[in-house]
C-alpha cells in the first residue's frame, strides 16, 4: 500500500506520523513534505497547489491514497483532479471547500441548513458596512469574505474600530481581492472549541473536541495566528455537546451541501463557539486543523488509515466504528520563528534536545541545509507535542521540551491549556 500526502507543515508531519502508526508497512510520499516528515516519507519537490505535477506524480508512482493537507492545493481543484484520473483522495472537491475559501457560500449554506451561527451581512461599500455595524453595536466582528492567510477577520471592542477595519479591506484594498467584500458580524460570547468529523458525505465520524489558541502571546494576547497550541481532550467538550454539533451542526451541513449537488467528503472541521445559547459557528474549514492535528492524532486508537481509505475509495464510512481515544492528555505548543505573524524570518540554525518518551518534535517550517544542519524556513517552525496520563504533566513535559528547543528570536507560549488549567484549579 501507497500513499501520498500533500504538504509540508506539523499537520502533515502528525498524518504521516500517524498513518506509519497504523500500518507500520505502508509507503509514505509526500508533496512538498519537510525535514520531518522525510523520516517517514519519501519526499518529492513537488507543491502541493501545482495540480498538474501533483496528478502526474500520483499517477506514476501508482498510489493508493492521496491525503490532501491544506486548503489551498483543495481550492485549487487538487482533489477533483486526482479522481477524475481514477486516483483515490481524501480531500473534498473545489466547490465542497467553499465552505472554507468563501465565507459568504458558507454562510449561505448555514443559514439554509438552519445551523447555528453568527447573525451577518454582506457589504462591497463602506456606507452599508457602518450602518450594520450601527445595527449590531460594538463589539462586533468584520471578516473579509475571501481567503486571507488569517488576517482576514478583525475582532473590534468599538464602533472606531470597526470603521477603521471596513476602511482598510474597502476603502484602501488592504487584503486585495479576499478583502472586497466584508461580513458584519455579531460578536458570539463564549469559549471556543474546535470539531473534526472524517465525512463521506454523508455518514460521518466525529474526533475528539480540541481547543486551539490563536493569539501570539500568553494569556491570549496579541495578534491573531494560524495557532500557536493546542490541547486535547478539552472538559467543556462533553460527548453532550458533541452529540448536539453532530445532530444540529455537522448533519445538516452535511446534508445542505448534498441538496447543493457538492456533497462534502474529507475533513469537515467546525469551529464552534460554545455560547449561553448552546453550540454556534464560528467558521467552517475544509482540513484538518493546524496545530490541533498534532495533539488529538497521537490520542487516537482507531486507524485513521482506515478511514480515509473507506472514504477515498468510495466505499463510505458506513462499516466503520466510532473512533476511539486513548485516555491521556495531550498539549501541543508550537514554537515560531521571530517576526512571525507578520514578517517571519527564516534561515536560522535550529538546536533539537532529545525528545524523552512523552513527545514528538512534528516540523512545521523547517529545512536541512545542504551540510545537514536544521534551519527555519516557515512562520511556524516546529509543534511539540506531549502525551501524558495527566493534563499537567502533559502541559509541562510540552512547555519544557519548548524552552529547551534553540534558535534565534523563537517565540512560544508556555500557557497552552491555560483554560484547562484554571478549570481545574477551580474544581479543586
Ligand atoms: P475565523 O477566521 O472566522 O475563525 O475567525 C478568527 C477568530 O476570530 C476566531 O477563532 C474567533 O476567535 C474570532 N471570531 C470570529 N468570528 C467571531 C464572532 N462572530 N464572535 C466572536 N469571535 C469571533
Ligand atoms: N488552527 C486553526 C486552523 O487550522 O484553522
Amino acid at each position: 500500500m501507497r500513499a501520498l500526502i500533500l504538504g509540508g507543515g506539523g499537520r502533515e508531519h502528525a498524518l504521516a506520523w500517524k498513518l506509519k502508526r497504523d500500518d507500520p508497512t505502508l509507503e509514505l510520499l509526500a508533496a512538498p513534505g519537510n525535514p520531518g516528515i522525510g523520516e517517514l516519507a519519501r519526499c518529492v519537490a513537488v507543491s502541493a497547489t501545482d495540480v498538474g505535477r501533483v496528478v502526474e506524480l500520483a499517477a506514476a508512482e501508482r498510489v493508493d491514497l492521496v491525503v490532501v493537507g491544506p486548503e489551498a492545493p483543495l481550492a485549487a481543484g487538487v482533489a477533483d483532479a486526482l479522481r477524475a484520473r481514477g486516483i483515490p483522495t481524501f480531500g473534498p472537491s473545489a466547490a465542497a471547500a467553499g465552505i472554507e475559501t468563501s465565507k459568504r457560500f458558507a454562510k449561505e449554506v448555514m443559514v439554509a441548513a438552519g445551523v447555528p451561527t453568527a447573525r451577518a451581512s454582506h457589504h462591497t461599500d463602506v456606507e452599508s458596512a457602518r450602518h450594520a455595524v450601527a445595527e449590531l453595536g460594538a463589539p462586533v466582528v468584520i471578516k473579509a469574505t475571501g481567503l486571507a492567510a488569517g488576517k482576514g477577520v478583525v475582532v473590534c471592542e468599538t464602533v472606531a474600530e470597526a470603521h477603521a477595519a471596513i476602511d482598510r479591506m474597502l476603502r484602501d484594498g488592504a487584503l486585495g481581492e479576499a478583502g472586497s467584500e466584508v461580513l458584519v458580524e455579531e460578536f458570539m460570547h463564549g469559549e471556543e472549541l474546535s470539531l473534526f468529523a472524517v465525512t463521506d458525505g454523508e455518514h460521518f465520524l466525529t474526533m475528539l473536541p480540541v481547543q486551539d489558541h490563536k493569539r501570539l502571546f500568553a494569556g491570549d494576547a496579541g495578534p491573531n495566528t494560524g495557532g500557536m497550541g493546542a490541547y486535547a481532550p478539552v472538559a467543556i467538550g462533553t460527548a453532550s455537546i458533541v452529540r448536539e454539533a453532530a445532530t444540529r451542526i455537522i448533519a445538516p451541513m452535511l446534508g445542505a451541501l448534498r441538496e447543493r449537488g457538492c456533497p462534502f467528503s474529507g475533513l469537515l472541521y467546525a469551529g464552534l463557539m460554545l455560547t449561553d445559547e448552546g453550540a454556534k459557528v464560528v467558521e467552517f474549514n475544509c482540513r484538518f486543523g493546524d496545530p490541533e492535528t498534532q495533539a488529538i492524532l497521537p490520542l487516537m486508537r482507531s486507524s485513521l488509515l482506515d478511514a480515509f481509505m473507506a472514504v477515498a475509495s468510495g466505499n463510505g464510512l458506513g462499516a466503520i466504528r466510532p473512533f476511539e481515544w486513548e485516555p491521556s492528555f495531550a498539549v501541543t505548543t508550537v514554537l515560531a520563528a521571530r517576526g512571525y505573524p507578520e514578517s517571519p524570518v527564516t534561515g536560522d540554525t535550529i538546536a533539537l534536545p532529545e525528545p524523552d518518551d512523552r513527545v514528538i518534535a512534528f516540523h512545521a517550517g523547517t529545512a536541512r541545509k545542504p551540510d545537514g544542519s536544521l534551519v527555519t524556513a516557515g512562520g511556524r517552525v516546529l509543534a511539540v507535542t506531549a502525551v501524558a496520563a495527566s493534563f499537567d504533566e502533559a502541559q509541562r513535559a510540552s512547555a519544557d521540551y519548548a524552552a529547551g528547543v534553540e534558535f534565534q528570536g523563537k517565540q512560544y507560549r508556555a500557557d497552552v491549556g491555560w483554560r484547562e488549567s484554571a478549570r481545574r484549579a477551580r474544581a479543586t
